[in-house]
C-alpha cells in the first residue's frame, strides 16, 4: 500500500464519529512505537513531522522511516507536514512526497492567512496532496514560537466558513481552548464545546483538527519526576473531552507531548534503576515500548479508531 492522503480517513472518521490520531515523529523508535500500536489496533494513522523534526532527523530519513513503516505494516498511513510556516516549506515537502501538509498562517491577519493558504492549496491539489490550515491561535510553544494565553484567540465560526470557502482547504485546525506543550491549564480544564458545535454545524461534513490535544497522563508526569525529572504542574486535555470532540467535526487529533513524556519517563526509569547500563538499546527499547502503550490506548480507548484500517484497504 502506498502513502495515502487523509481524505478517505477523514470521511470514515466523520461518518463514524471517531478520530484519526496524528502523532509527531522524530526518530526510528517513535515511528516504530506508533506503528506497532496501530498494527495491533488495525488503525489508520497520520505520522507528522514538524520543522524541528525535519531539522533534527533530516526529512529524507523521516520519509524513509515512514516508507519502511508502510511496507512492514501495510496500514493506511499519511505523512503530514506539521505547522509548515511558509509556501516554500510546504512546496518542499510536497515535492519530497509528503501526502499532506499544514500551512500555518494562524498568526497572520485573516486576508493574509487566506492568500497564503490558497497559494499552498493550488500547488498541493495539482499534485494530489491535501492541505490543513489553521484559523484562531492556540497558546503554548511550537517551534520556538511562544504564544501566551492572553494572545491566544479562539476560532470565529462565521470566519471559519468564509476561510474554508475562499481557500478550498481540506481540513481546518481550530482553537477552542487546547494548547501546545505540557502545561495546558492552570486551573480546571475547559474546552469551548459550544463553539465547536457551531463550527461543526456551519461546516457540515468538513474535517476539523484539534492541535495541542495531549492528555499529559499523570502516571508519566509522576514517573518523570520520581526518576530525576522536574515537570511539576504539567496538565493536559482530559480524555473524555477528546472523545466528546470526535462526536463533532473533529477528525484529526494531534499528539506530541504525550509521546515525549511516555518515552522520557521510561528512559529515565531505566537510567535511574540501572546506572551501569550504557547500551542505548536498553533504554531506547523501553522508550519505544512506552510509546506503543500510550498510542494504543489513545487509538483504542480515546479516539475510537480500532479496526478502521480494514475499511480503507
Ligand atoms: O506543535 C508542535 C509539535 O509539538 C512539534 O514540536 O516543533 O518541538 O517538533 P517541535
Ligand atoms: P501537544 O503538545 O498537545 O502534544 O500537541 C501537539 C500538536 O498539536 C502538534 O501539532
Ligand atoms: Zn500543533
Amino acid at each position: 500500500m502506498p502513502l495515502v492522503t487523509t481524505k478517505e480517513m477523514f470521511k470514515l472518521a466523520y461518518e463514524g464519529n471517531f478520530a484519526i490520531g496524528a502523532f509527531n515523529v522524530n526518530n526510528m523508535e517513535i515511528v516504530q512505537g506508533i506503528i506497532a500500536a496501530a498494527k495491533e489496533e488495525n488503525a489508520p494513522v497520520i505520522l507528522q513531522a514538524s520543522a524541528g523534526a525535519r531539522k533534527y532527523a533530516n526529512s529524507i530519513y523521516l520519509k524513509k522511516l515512514v516508507e519502511a513503516a508502510i511496507e512492514e505494516s501495510e496500514l493506511p498511513i499519511a505523512l503530514h507536514l506539521d505547522h509548515g510556516d511558509s509556501f516554500e516549506v510546504c512546496k518542499q515537502c510536497i515535492d519530497d512526497g509528503f501526502s499532506s501538509v499544514m500551512i500555518d498562517g494562524s498568526h497572520l491577519p485573516f486576508e493574509e492567512n487566506i492568500a497564503l493558504v490558497k497559494k499552498v492549496v493550488d500547488y498541493a491539489h495539482e499534485r494530489g496532496v491535501v492541505v490543513e490550515a489553521e484559523l484562531g491561535q492556540l497558546a503554548g510553544v511550537e517551534d520556538d514560537v511562544n504564544v501566551s494565553a492572553e494572545d491566544a484567540t479562539y476560532t470565529d465560526p462565521t470566519q471559519a466558513v468564509e476561510f474554508v470557502e475562499r481557500t478550498g482547504v481540506d481540513s481546518l485546525a481550530i482553537a477552542i481552548g487546547t494548547s501546545h506543550g505540557a502545561y495546558k491549564f492552570k486551573g480546571e480544564a475547559k474546552l469551548d464545546f459550544e463553539r465547536l458545535d457551531k463550527i461543526t454545524k456551519l461546516l457540515p461534513n468538513f474535517p476539523l483538527v484539534l492541535h495541542g490535544a495531549s492528555s499529559v497522563p499523570q502516571e508519566y508526569v509522576e514517573m518523570c519526576n520520581e526518576f530525576g525529572g522536574n515537570i511539576p504542574g504539567a496538565k493536559g486535555v482530559p480524555e473524555e473531552m477528546l472523545r466528546e470532540a470526535a462526536k463533532y467535526g473533529v477528525c484529526k487529533i494531534n499528539v506530541d507531548t504525550d509521546l515525549r513524556l511516555a518515552m522520557t519517563s521510561a528512559i529515565r526509569k531505566v537510567l535511574a534503576e540501572k546506572p551501569a547500563e550504557f547500551d542505548p538499546r536498553k533504554y531506547l527499547g523501553p522508550g519505544r515500548e512506552a510509546i506503543k502503550k500510550i498510542v494504543q490506548h489513545k487509538i483504542k480507548d480515546v479516539f475510537g479508531a480500532s479496526g478502521a484500517a480494514s475499511k480503507l484497504k
